[in-house]
């Protein structure tokens, strides 16, 4: 596997371990909820969502896309849905960012309309995924040579990841120990 298509798969991974960890805090708006969310997390993990998978996780898979509709393969119009679905999720992200602000502000926003907006979020970014992970990412084993792995490679500038690369960024210190404490109590 070429490293920047291993970089992409292990992209996929976090950003479920994040969605996860938002899921986990999102969830404590349900009427039942006996914990109070951490409004830290939630904008650190939509913060980081800005910082990383859209500007460098989705450019690079529309670079790749574009490779894959030039070959004419015939998973184009799916590849096509997921390219509009990068411009979707950019815009989710802002509105949902938008929101919590307010939170933060102390704005009044009723509990389900956090709740629902938000599992309306982690849905659209997960569906997202599982659809490349089924349909998309395989193909890239096969759809390019060693060379055109190169020309790949020289069009898409890799970027550390400031949250999962070790150490992680400062600013995502407390979001990086969280992730990582639900990651080992699912293990227990
Ligand atoms: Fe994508
Ligand atoms: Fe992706």
């Amino acid at each position: 596997m070429h490293k920047i298509h291993h970089r992409l798969n292990t992209d996929h991974y976090h950003i479920q371990q994040l969605l996860d960890c938002f899921g986990y805090e999102i969830d404590c708006y349900d009427f039942d909820s006996k914990r109070s969310a951490d409004l830290e997390i939630i904008l650190s993990a939509l913060d980081y969502i800005q910082t990383y998978p859209e500007k460098w996780h989705h450019p690079a898979e529309n670079i790749i896309y574009d490779r894959l509709l030039k070959k004419q393969v015939s998973q184009s119009t799916l590849i096509k849905q997921l390219q509009s679905e990068h411009e979707k999720i950019f815009q989710a992200t802002k509105k949902l960012q938008e929101m919590f602000d307010h939170v933060a502000e102390d704005c009044i926003i009723p509990a389900d309309q956090l709740l629902t907006r938000s599992r309306d979020y982690i849905q659209l970014q997960s569906q997202h995924v599982e659809k490349e992970n089924e349909h998309i990412y395989p193909l890239m084993h096969t759809a390019f040579s060693e060379d055109e792995w190169h020309e790949i490679e020289d069009e898409i500038k890799t970027q550390n990841d400031p949250l999962f690369d070790i150490p992680s960024k400062k600013e995502y210190h407390h979001l990086y120990r969280h992730i990582m404490d639900m990651e080992k109590s699912k293990q227990n």
